[in-house]
């Protein structure tokens, strides 16, 4: 046997096994995020009230999934309720909680697995936009921006990541930020809950990828919602509906980080590769 076609022989052997698995592990996540032969879905949406989280549970709701909802406020919530039993959930529960109160974490969470029998996807959407210039002035606003945007996400992460991992499948899904992909003078508090919750995410998938679990950093750019309403919109805006399309899609397929939309890659790319030098200069 001569060493070309020993090479030759070598290398296609690699290139097919690697087709292989790549085509197992293609059917494995289908196996894990399609539970369409099993009945309805279990999902748990924390924040559903948040524009975008409520346009995504509409496409659960019309899948005839099973829908378990953590808002702050009543009225928004039980609203969102209603609409999501209109659009077609099989069945829908919601659960009054501040988030930022994360001694209630492990008892809310119980109680919405208990109540969807088990859990198959979670969504993770509250989040605020806090005053950066109020947060420079003192420490106090700036920890709460933390707690609720990065500490309040980790304390619900935990216990739910070892619940996925133990169970061996199923799709976590964050809104984190393109915000977190680097610090501007104009919302570095923001910023840096998100650069957490990213960050966070990266480590949790690099374990769960183990167990079978899908764990979908979701890096939205501008969206016009509540959150940004004191913001003047720009042409880059896009309505909560684009953005909910696209975290319904990456849960489906289990896509590990997602800019919405997807120009948003581009930019931050672009940005993340301006040298400090320049960009300490900018008034961004
Ligand atoms: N809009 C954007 O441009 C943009 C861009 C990138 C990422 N994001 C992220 O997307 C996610 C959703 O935001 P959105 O744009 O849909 O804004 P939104 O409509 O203002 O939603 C924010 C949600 O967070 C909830 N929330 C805030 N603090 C809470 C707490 N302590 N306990 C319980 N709930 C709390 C709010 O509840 P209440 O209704 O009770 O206030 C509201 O439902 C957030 O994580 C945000 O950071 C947004």
């Amino acid at each position: 046997m001569n060493r070309k076609f020993f090479i030759n022989t070598a290398l296609g052997f690699a290139a097919g096994l690697g087709a292989a698995r790549l085509v197992k592990s293609r059917q494995d996540r289908q196996r894990r995020l399609s539970f369409r032969n099993t009945g309805p879905r279990k999902v748990l949406i924390i924040g559903a009230t948040s524009a975008i989280a409520a346009e995504t549970a509409r496409f659960f709701a019309a899948a005839g999934d099973d829908l378990f909802l953590v808002g702050r406020n009543p009225q928004k919530t039980a609203a969102v309720t209603n609409d999501l039993q209109v659009r077609g959930a099989n069945r829908v529960e919601y659960r009054l909680q501040d988030l930022a109160d994360t001694a209630q974490h492990a008892n809310l969470l119980a109680a919405a697995i208990e109540w969807l029998g088990g859990l198959d996807i979670v969504l993770i959407a509250h989040g605020t936009l806090g005053n950066q210039k109020a947060c420079q002035a003192g420490y106090d606003l700036t920890e709460k921006e933390l707690t609720t945007n990065f500490l309040s996400v980790v304390s619900l992460l935990t216990p739910l990541a070892n619940h996925f991992e133990q169970q061996q499948r199923g799709a976590i899904a964050v809104i984190s930020s393109v915000a977190g992909d680097r610090g501007r003078q104009s919302n570095y508090v923001y910023g840096a809950a998100k650069a957490g919750v990213s960050a966070f995410l990266q480590g949790l998938r690099n374990r769960l990828a183990k167990s079978g679990v899908a764990v979908i950093t979701i890096k939205p750019g501008f969206v016009d919602t509540p959150m940004t309403a004191g913001i003047e919109k720009g042409r880059l805006f896009v309505g909560p509906e684009v953005v909910a399309k696209g975290i319904y899609q990456a849960i489906e397929t289990g896509q590990d980080v997602v800019y919405l939309p997807w120009f948003w890659g581009g930019i931050m790319t672009v940005i993340k590769h301006i040298p400090e030098s320049i960009f300490k200069r900018l008034s961004l």
